[in-house]
């Protein structure tokens, strides 16, 4: 069914809704734009209901459009973030903010795309340069225990139908344990590949990243994802066996917070096992 508009949208767009057992909803809007821009009014939504929320940020291209909305919304005076706390969701190791020497970094991408322009404070982030990256885990983790998030952003990772392997969220790749908390994580060759392939990045194989319990503890959690790619991800995330071999399988864990925000493409490749 059409139906016109999400509550909290700075804008009126259209969109349907895909039924699942377990998520509480999987919005689908015709292009990238309109779901990062309904994904970004549902986040203001939820900063204006409480200003000093904690909220985790996922990096990568998927969620540029989002930042660029929550950024033009920020400049505008419709939201304000700058009483929230950003968290970082994950970082490449050895990785550091000169992004000169790491342009694959994510802490040069939050604080260019997230920090700065939507003008928060308290940036809370990972360090990929500390000397021991098992004992920066830990303290980031304790870090997350202290404040709890209010909202997490994700994106989700490839999946490889030849390997079986892939829909990480956030770093956890597969075979990550779902009980699993920040941690130092090697990665999976599918995501290797779209780094140094198709992305050209120089990029290191390890990595510090929330664990999927970290995630899970988020009181809401939002995910974006656009194209068919991403819908097949999604097709493995939302209708495979939950477990630790599809990483995002687990948001059906605590599916009663979690909201997707999807493109007509990669709603595409759920139709075919959908009970409407
Ligand atoms: C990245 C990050 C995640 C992100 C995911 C999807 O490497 N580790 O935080 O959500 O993989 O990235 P993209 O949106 O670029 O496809």
């Amino acid at each position: 069914m059409l139906t016109m508009g999400l509550e909290a949208k700075t804008s009126v767009l259209p969109y349907y809704e895909i039924e699942h057992p377990e998520i509480s909803r999987i919005c689908v809007f015709p292009t990238p734009e309109e779901t990062a821009q309904a994904a970004a009014g549902e986040i203001i939504g939820l900063v204006r209901a409480n200003p000093h929320a904690n909220i985790t940020y996922a990096t990568g291209d998927t969620v540029i459009p989002l930042y660029e909305s929550l950024a033009k919304a920020a400049k505008e005076g419709r939201v304000d973030f700058s009483q929230t706390s950003g968290f970082h969701l994950d970082e490449y190791y050895p990785c550091g903010p000169d992004i000169n020497e790491y342009p694959h970094g994510f802490v040069a991408y939050l604080r260019q795309r997230v920090f700065a322009p939507l003008g928060i404070k308290k940036a809370n982030e990972m360090n990929g340069l500390a000397s021991d990256p098992e004992a920066e885990a830990k303290r980031y983790d304790s870090l997350l225990s202290a404040q709890p998030i209010d909202i997490a952003i994700l994106g989700i990772g490839p999946w490889s139908d030849e390997e079986q392997t892939g829909c990480h969220i956030a770093f956890n790749e597969s075979g990550t344990p779902i009980n699993q908390r920040v941690h130092v994580q090697i990665l999976d060759p599918v995501t290797l590949m779209r780094d140094r392939q198709e992305r050209g990045q120089n990029s290191p194989d390890r990595t510090l990243t929330q664990g999927i319990a970290n995630i899970l503890e988020a009181r809401r959690i939002i995910l974006l994802a656009y194209g068919e790619k991403k819908g097949q991800s999604l097709r493995e995330a939302l209708f495979g066996e939950i477990g630790s071999q599809r990483p995002a399988s687990a948001l059906r864990l605590k599916g009663h917070k979690v909201t997707l925000f999807i493109d007509e493409a990669a709603a595409s490749q759920l139709k075919k096992k959908l009970i409407l």
